[in-house]
């Protein structure tokens, strides 16, 4: 049987790192074998591509050469971890994926969605995640509780109106399907927020 392809979304700070344990400590519990990964990243090589993606000093990266260095490392990501271990029965639970692209590179960057949509169809074939969870919160509330975290990185040195953006696109792509989508609200406590979460995956197992 294939496994299932479960993604977190969000803006900055609004809790998937966060999260990420608790949703696999309940798949396992229900007796499924899951790995857990993050894009950009979750190989050797896409996580240097990650380190030149997100250092802060890369200010003068185009926004194609971010494009297309988010699609390389996901080809990566794609070869040597997720099409295994989707094809060997596993269930895979990543931290950001196309729909970050969407999101960030489409809404915040502004370029064109059906040139993302075309680099998703060469790298990806027909793959989508099966369900994909919005971490949904209003912009500033996420970049204030991200602030505490670390110095920022290349993204997280934006501004309002980007993180605006991308909030909007990821909502747009939430309400266009939402048979693919569950969008959480995610300014409660933790508890609550995981509460949700819970029943969203108690409707897929
Ligand atoms: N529901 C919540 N309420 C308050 N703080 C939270 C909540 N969820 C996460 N946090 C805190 O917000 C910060 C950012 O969370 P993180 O999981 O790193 O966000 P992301 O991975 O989405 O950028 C962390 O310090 C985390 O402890
Ligand atoms: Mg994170």
């Amino acid at each position: 049987m294939k496994g299932k392809f479960i993604t977190v979304e969000g803006t900055e700070g609004v809790g998937k790192s966060t999260n990420m344990a608790f949703i696999e400590e309940w798949i396992k519990s229900t007796g499924k074998e899951l790995i857990i990964t993050r894009e950009p990243g979750g190989t050797e090589l896409g996580e240097k591509l990650r380190d030149l993606l997100l250092d802060a000093k890369e200010q003068s990266m185009c926004d194609d050469t971010e494009l297309l260095l988010m699609f390389a490392a996901r080809a990566q990501h794609l070869h040597e971890v997720i099409l295994p271990a989707l094809k060997a029965g596993k269930w895979v639970l990543c931290d950001r994926f196309t729909d970050a692209t969407y999101a960030y590179q489409g809404g915040g960057r502004g370029i064109e969605m059906e040139r993302i949509a075309q680099l998703e169809q060469w790298v990806q074939a027909d793959l989508r995640p099966d369900m994909t969870l919005i971490l949904d919160l209003p912009v500033d509330i996420g970049l204030e509780r991200a602030g505490k975290r670390s110095s920022p990185d290349r993204f997280e040195l934006e501004k309002h109106d980007f993180f605006n953006k991308v909030r909007d696109t990821y909502l747009a792509r939430a309400k266009a399907q939402p048979h693919r989508y569950q969008v959480i609200d995610a300014s409660p406590a933790i508890n609550q927020v995981q509460q949700s979460i819970q029943s969203v995956l108690e409707s897929m197992v």
